[in-house]
């Protein structure tokens, strides 16, 4: 993987632990090493210099992801010794750093997540109505649409895409994740970069392609950080409630002209976008379960970047199970060996 891509990972999934409500993140003293070499080497890179290798031994230079493929590389269970090692839970007294700062009995932070920036003023989300005519023809306008609203527009730096969702029209299932990256700001589709890749083999474990699905976002654009001028935006940030009330419109006319069976959330964010920020304190609370959304039922279940970090069996299985019930949902036919994937050891 690359400097990075490594980066935006790790930025991104501790961001997702926040949010799920993790307070503290272990993290030992080799990972700050590499993080900082990292930091450094990308701040020498940004400045025209060669970028120092991040240490081959850092937990953040093992490949989280197969290569992509099909979906057997998701159910394929990797040999012990090669699975990447996952986040571990904070053990208190353990030396390291505290990310998420406010436990009394945590080591003194040593790295700090910024704090997300606060969106330019958004205002008041589109009003539209979708045109008469097929799925086709509706989509068409929506996506020209979307990439001319000048909110959009104005919140897509120079040379970036405003992104909408993709796949087909007829689709059962209605995948709906967070934001676009980096890597989909710049091909204009979401779900591309690892997490997508991911998400695709999860797609493909399920006995579909990924052209059979939908995949959509709460938000059309990459909610943008501070960066020095001429400095690529490193890591993500959660869209602020103001701009995904903004794209929420878009994503309501996707589902108008798909009517999928099936939404999926993927995540905290896009379950606070799709059910509301105060319906839940951590996504387990939610995860596993139907909720309701513009009239379609909604799985909620954890986002693809979560086991791009614990690719334990386990996590995989609390995903898939959320998953199978989707398939039973929408319907699609579950075999035996399907309802099986990661329990046996
Ligand atoms: N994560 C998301 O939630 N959406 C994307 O499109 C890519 C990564």
């Amino acid at each position: 993987m690359a400097l990075r891509e490594q980066l935006l990972a790790v930025a991104e999934e501790l961001r997702r632990r926040k949010t799920a409500g993790d307070k503290t993140v272990a993290v030992g003293e080799d990972t700050l090493v590499a993080l900082r070499a990292a930091v450094a080497a990308q701040n020498r890179g940004a400045a025209g210099e060669a970028g120092a290798p991040v240490p081959p031994e850092s937990p953040i230079s093992r490949p989280a992801v197969a290569k992509p493929d099909d979906g057997a590389s998701f159910v394929r269970r990797a040999p012990a010794a090669a699975e990447p090692e996952p986040i571990r839970e904070p053990a208190r007294k353990e030396r390291g750093a505290a990310l998420f700062g406010d436990s009394a009995s945590a080591a003194k932070p040593a790295l700090k997540i910024a704090p997300a920036q606060e969106g330019a003023a958004i205002p008041p989300a589109p009003v539209f109505t979708l045109p008469e005519g097929d799925k086709a023809t509706r989509w068409a306008w929506l996506k020209d649409k979307v990439e001319n609203d000048p909110v959009c527009r104005a919140h897509v730096r120079p040379g970036k895409k405003v992104v909408l969702g993709v796949g087909t029209l007829d689709a059962k299932i209605f995948f709906c994740g967070e934001a676009p990256g980096a890597d989909e700001e710049v091909q204009g589709e979401p779900f591309v970069g690892a997490a997508g890749q991911l998400l695709t083999k999860m797609i493909k474990a399920m006995g579909v392609d990924r052209g059979q699905v939908y995949i959509g976002n709460i938000m059309n654009w990459r909610p943008e950080m501070p960066t020095p001028p001429g400095v690529e935006q490193i890591g993500n940030r959660p869209p602020t409630a103001e701009e995904m009330a903004y794209c929420l419109p878009y994503l309501k006319a996707q589902l108008e002209i798909v009517q999928p069976e099936v939404i999926v959330a993927l995540g905290a964010t896009a379950s606070a976008g799709l059910l509301g920020a105060g319906s839940f304190k951590a996504l387990g609370e939610i995860r596993g379960r139907w909720h309701s959304f513009a009239g379609r039922p909604v799985m909620v279940t954890y986002h693809p970047s979560y086991l791009l970090r614990n690719n334990s069996n386990r996590a995989k299985r609390v995903v898939w199970e959320d998953l199978l019930k989707v398939m039973e949902r929408a319907p699609l036919p579950i075999s035996e060996r399907q309802r099986n994937f990661f329990l046996e050891r």
